[in-house]
């Protein structure tokens, strides 16, 4: 089966579901969600979304944050279109319907802080702000009469390029010039188990991110970097991939699945504390517990590594148990459903894999280096996160970028070609059969994210990112066996991006040979912006700095 559409916007999160509202003003929209519609990290964001909007806050200084967070690589002209056309978005929000958290202050809302931000400026919606806004958007894409194509996972997408070299098996077709290469739908698994074609005249991708490629995530189970890994695999530049946020703060109990403790309890005055009741922050940062992300998390490993600890502690008692119901009733009942009281006792915390600095590159319409092809939200990297975003500043870019990207996909759509639709051939599974060693997919998968997290984790070496370079590149020979020998299944799909994501954070890492942000090697401890005050751009896995699309207002 095939279908086409003027836009075809792969994932359901902030980013996907701003873009495919706007794009429904200029033609048909589908929006393909790999399982149901809200699973999503947006469904999952606890702390707000950062936007100017107290009378003691500027533009200025949110920028000025947002760059001291990304440790010297953040791109200016990315942070400044996302800090000042910010809370436009975000009132466009208000006005569909999303409820923040109000209080008296001049701006109506009661304003969190977060670890390096100077001001009160995150909107929230207690400390369930992302299934807040992902059901405000969702109500929106069903007036709007949207389709939403649920348990449809994008495959790999279709380019000129590959008509091309599968038609020169057969004939002597010359390969193409990069140049004139495009985007024209992508392969899609459905419910039925079928491959079909989905086509259209621009492609976004807002897949989210790619915790799954490690063994401890904040992440859902969707987050598998699946667009990283079709782009790559489509040949566009895939920038900062060595940049994995860790967060400070995830529930360490065995049943928790790294359930999120919000850095929102921080920004209230939470304590961490080591298990000798230690608040040890003082010893690592003037800033404490309000340090930017990258620097707690790092104090927090070191701490566990000096002890030999298994768990650090924040402690919340000082604070009213009102209060902390009223603004962290999730929390709250998650701990207590694991046998903790916040109120009385200090909650048992370690860091996990939270956010995917890197991506896709863009400019500063979510344009790759793809004709035909656009990124947005987590998936994407349009430098404005640098080296180490600043909480609560990706469901602010989602907004922004979601709707910068309808504007350019609008463009992009008008200058296609759909009569190449005609020459797009089915999916062909080839001498496929069903699979029958389900264990094959276990024991890779449990491999990736073992290796990627004890090789590849907050602070790396060059020794352990070699030793993971070699068991991953022999992964990706087995897994590529694999997949061609046998039909496609979700589960993987999801181990080939898992392991072509894994290797692009380890081809990254290898390249930055400094410790910066969230990239932190013993090999390379100390920052070298003389040598290496530069992004990390990669086409096919090789080193291609001049690759990043440049931006255009
Ligand atoms: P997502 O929201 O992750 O959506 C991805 C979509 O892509 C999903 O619909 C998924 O089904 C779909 N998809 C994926 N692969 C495929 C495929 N192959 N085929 C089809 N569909 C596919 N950020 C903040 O700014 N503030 C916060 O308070 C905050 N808290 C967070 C708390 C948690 C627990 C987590 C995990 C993240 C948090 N973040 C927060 C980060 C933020 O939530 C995400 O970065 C952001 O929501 C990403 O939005 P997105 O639209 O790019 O992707
Ligand atoms: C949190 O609530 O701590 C997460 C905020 C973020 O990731 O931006």
């Amino acid at each position: 089966m095939r279908y086409t559409h003027d836009f075809l916007v792969i994932g359901g999160g902030v980013a996907g579901l701003t873009c495919a509202l706007r794009l429904a003003e200029f033609g048909t929209v589908a929006v393909l969600v790999k399982r149901g519609r809200a699973e999503s990290s947006t469904n999952y964001a606890q702390g707000g979304i950062a936007a100017v909007s107290g009378p003691g806050d500027s533009f200025d200084q949110h920028v000025a944050d947002t760059l001291e967070a990304g440790a010297g690589l953040c791109r200016e002209e990315a942070v400044r279109v996302t800090v000042e056309e910010g809370p436009t978005r975000v009132r466009e929000l208000i006005e569909l319907g999303a409820e923040f958290t109000r209080d008296q202050s001049p701006s109506g809302f009661h304003l969190t802080r977060e670890g390096g931000h100077s001001q009160r400026r995150i909107l929230h919606a207690a400390d369930l702000t992302g299934r807040e806004v992902e059901r405000a958007l969702l109500n929106a894409i069903a007036e709007a009469k949207i389709p939403i194509f649920e348990d449809h996972a994008a495959v790999d997408l279709i380019t000129v390029s590959k008509l091309r070299t599968s038609a020169s098996k057969s004939s002597k077709t010359a390969p193409i010039k990069a140049e004139d290469d495009r985007v024209l739908g992508c392969y899609v698994l459905a419910p039925d188990g079928q491959v079909h074609a989905f086509l259209a005249k621009a492609v976004i991708l807002a897949t989210g991110g790619a915790g799954k490629v490690y063994l401890y995530t904040t992440n859902p189970d969707v987050a598998t970097g699946d667009g990283i890994a079709m782009a790559h695999r489509a040949g566009a530049a895939i920038a900062n991939m060595e940049f994995i946020q860790f967060h400070p703060t995830c529930l360490f109990h065995p049943q928790a699945k790294s359930f999120l403790i919000s850095e929102a309890l921080r920004g209230e005055g939470g304590i961490l504390r080591n298990k000798a009741g230690e608040a040890f922050m003082i010893r690592y940062d003037a800033r404490k517990e309000l340090a930017p992300r990258d620097i707690v998390a790092r104090s927090i490993d070191s701490e566990l590594k000096r002890r030999g600890d298994d768990c650090v502690f924040l402690d919340m008692t000082h604070l009213p148990k009102a209060f902390l119901l009223e603004h962290f009733p999730n929390i709250y009942a998650n701990c207590h459903a694991f046998g903790i009281d916040m109120a009385v006792q200090p909650i048992p915390v370690v860091p996990g894999t939270h956010y995917t600095c890197g991506g896709v590159a863009t400019d500063l319409h979510g344009q790759t280096t793809l004709p035909g092809l656009l990124a947005i939200g987590e998936t994407a990297c349009t430098g404005l996160h640098g080296a180490n975003r600043l909480a609560s500043n990706s469901l602010l870019e989602g907004l922004v970028f979601g709707h910068r990207a309808a504007d350019r996909a609008v463009e992009v759509a008008r200058a296609a070609t759909p009569a190449l639709f005609e020459t797009i051939p089915d999916w062909d599974p080839g001498a496929a059969v069903t699979p029958d060693e389900g264990v094959v997919v276990k024991q890779n998968w449990d491999e990736v994210r073992n290796l990627m997290w004890n090789y590849v984790g907050i602070v790396r070496t060059d020794k352990r990112l070699a030793r993971a370079e070699h068991r991953l590149d022999n992964l990706l020979g087995e897994i590529e066996e694999y997949y061609w020998g046998y039909l496609v299944t979700r589960d993987l799909i999801e181990l080939r991006n898992i392991a072509d994501v894994a290797r692009l954070i380890v081809a990254c890492a290898q390249e930055r040979k400094e410790s910066r942000g969230l990239h932190s090697t013993l090999s390379h401890p100390d920052r070298d912006d003389a040598h290496c005050l530069h992004d990390t751009v990669l086409v096919r896995g090789r080193p291609a700095p001049q690759a990043w699309p440049r931006p255009s207002r």
